[in-house]
Parts: C-alpha cells; sequence; structure tokens
C-alpha cells in the first residue's frame, strides 16, 4: 500500500537545524547536572514566598524553546486547560481544580514487568534528577504554546522495574475521583481517562513524567502532582494526574479513541498532513500570539521521533 504519508515528508527546513539540536542537548545534559540544585532551590526557606506571580516574572522572559520560542507565561499556562475531570471550559479548570488533593498520591507500576511496585510521588521525585524541557505543547484543537516543564524521563522509571519481552505497550490511567473531580459525573466520557504508547515511544528521551512547571510544584490544572508529557503528539496523549502505569501486550484503549474511533486515533503524533475530520491540521494559534502559524511534522520533534514510525502509514495511523 502507498504511505499517503510520504507526501507530506519532513522537510529540511522543518526540522530543528542540528545546532539547535545539539545545543538543546548540551542544555537537557547542564539542567540534569544542576538538577540536584533545582530540587534543594525549592525546599530553601525564600521558595515559600515565591508566588507563581514572582516566578512568572522572573522566570517568564528569556527562557525559550530550541527554535528560539518564548515561553508561555506562567499565567498563560495555569489559566487556559484542558481537564475534563473538572470541566470543558478551558477558563473555568484552574478555579476548579483549586484544593485539589494531590498529597498522599501514589503511582502503581505494574504489568509485564520483573519488579512491580508502588511508588510514593515524594520517592519519584528524589531517585530521579529533576530536569527542565522547555516543550512545545500542541493541541489538536489547533492551539499551542511553550511549557518549561519539571521532570524526569518516563524511560527512568521503566527501567528501574524491568519491563518483560512480553511488554510492548504502556498504558497510563488517571485518578477517579468523581467527589472531588465533578466532571466524572459525565456519562458521556468511559472514566478514569485513559491513554497509552507503545514502548518506544515510552522508551523515547523525549517522553517526560513532569512534576513541575517555571520550578515550582506543577498545579492542580495541569495534572498535578504527576502527568505524562509526549511532546510529538496531540496534547490529549498528555495524560495528568497519573495512578497507574501499566506494561501491557496489546494495544491499550484510550479515552479519545473510545470516544470518537473516527477522529482520534492510538497514535496522534502531530500531523499538519492529515487533518482532523472536522477541522485543519495544517495551522495553529499560539497562545499569546496573533496570527497563526504552521503546525511542524511530529510538532517539530521529526528529529528525533520520526524514525520510530519507519514503514507506518501515518494516515492510517492516525
Ligand atoms: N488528562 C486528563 N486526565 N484529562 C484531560 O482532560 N486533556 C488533555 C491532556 N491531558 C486531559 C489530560 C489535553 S486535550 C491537553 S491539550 C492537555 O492535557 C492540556 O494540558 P495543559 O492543560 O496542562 O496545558
Amino acid at each position: 500500500m502507498s504511505n499517503p504519508f510520504k507526501s507530506v515528508p519532513v522537510r529540511s527546513s522543518e526540522i530543528t537545524p542540528k545546532e539547535t539540536y545539539l545545543s538543546r542537548r548540551d542544555f537537557i545534559k547542564a539542567a540534569g547536572v544542576v538538577a540536584g540544585s533545582m530540587a534543594l532551590a525549592a525546599c530553601a526557606p525564600n521558595a515559600a514566598d515565591m508566588t507563581p506571580e514572582s516566578l512568572a516574572a522572573d522566570a517568564g522572559p528569556g527562557k525559550t524553546d530550541e527554535r528560539g520560542d518564548p515561553a508561555n507565561s506562567f499565567e498563560e499556562i495555569a489559566n487556559y486547560n484542558n481537564y475534563y475531570e473538572f470541566s470543558t471550559n478551558k477558563e473555568a479548570v484552574a478555579g476548579l481544580a483549586k484544593g485539589f488533593t494531590t498529597a498522599p498520591w501514589t503511582v502503581e507500576v505494574s504489568g509485564f514487568v520483573s519488579k512491580p511496585k508502588t511508588f510514593g510521588v515524594e520517592d519519584l521525585l528524589s531517585m530521579f534528577p529533576q530536569e527542565e524541557r522547555i516543550y512545545r505543547l500542541r493541541c489538536v484543537e489547533a492551539w499551542s504554546m511553550v511549557i518549561p516543564w519539571n521532570g524526569f524521563p518516563l524511560a527512568s522509571l521503566l527501567k528501574m522495574v524491568e519491563p518483560t519481552s512480553d511488554a510492548k505497550y504502556v498504558r497510563f490511567e488517571t485518578i477517579y475521583r468523581p467527589e472531588e473531580m465533578k466532571g466524572q459525573g459525565s456519562p458521556f466520557y468511559p472514566w478514569p481517562y485513559q491513554e497509552g504508547l507503545r514502548l518506544d515511544e515510552a522508551m523515547n528521551d523525549l517522553t517526560l513524567l513532569a512534576t513541575g512547571i517555571y520550578g515550582e510544584d506543577i498545579l492542580a490544572q495541569n495534572g498535578a502532582p504527576i502527568r505524562l508529557v509526549v511532546p510529538w503528539k496531540y496534547g490529549f496523549k498528555s495524560i495528568k494526574s497519573i495512578v497507574k502505569i501499566e506494561l501491557v501486550a496489546e494495544e491499550p484503549q484510550t479515552l479519545w479513541s473510545t470516544v470518537a474511533p473516527s477522529e482520534y486515533g492510538f497514535y496522534a503524533n502531530v500531523n499538519p498532513g492529515v487533518d482532523h475530520p472536522r477541522w485543519s491540521q495544517a495551522t495553529e494559534r499560539r497562545i499569546g500570539e496573533i496570527s497563526r502559524r504552521g503546525t511542524l511534522p511530529f510538532n517539530g520533534y521529526g528529529e528525533q521521533v520520526a524514525s520510530l514510525y519507519d514503514g507506518m502509514d501515518l494516515s492510517l495511523n492516525y
């Protein structure tokens, strides 16, 4: 069968320039080295005095992604959210998520692994150095942001539990707590929210478990205390408030591909060449900008991830 994706190849002009990519790698490495001090800084007495406003003022200007795009402000990231467990109204999520109980919190890692274990979030924070990763987030609804996350690669956690040869996919589950998350009362969605990745996608260095934004604890509305970030895929893959990670043999069900299988596929790689049935994916609105910008194949991360899909028809496996 012909591969229609080949008609929209990653043009060399669209690939992250090598120098930028390499300097990004240096940056990530450096971020890893200073991670210890960052974690300490978060515990320093004066950290308690820092408000989101002061952090945004301190950290906002100057932070850019590896393409030179400025990071969105803390306020933008904190007040424009998709989190259906609270509301389908993006501007209402922050208020409704206020006070959501995020401690104590555990993440169960189970399934086809040699060493299944339930981790407290505080253990994860102390076990794995926290890095800063400034990623573009491209929502399937055609808006985007640049977000400075703090977190650690999912691969570090998966390596620790030792996946067995039967493990082919990873299934993620959000907490189910309808008494605090009123949206979970909606009969239109199969709660809890579920997502999945192929094991090699999950092991890719870009795939992050995020616990912070702008060096501050991640906010309830952004998926506290721990959420996934998969920057080359539409934002709905980046599941929030994770309580379960299961290594499985078969492609797992996901909330969106269950609700609307013809609209939301399992892979959901950002692809300007494959439109959503109800709108174009060729361009996007960066929150804070007036004119639209072109959407990049794999959200600009093609150099790191395109080879994961060699030989696959990405217009069928959308
Ligand atoms: N995770 C859960 N549990 N529930 C959700 O509704 N929305 C997804 C994703 N993760 C969602 C979720 C969508 S559609 C997007 S675009 C991102 O979260 C938005 O993340 P943000 O609000 O932190 O920007």
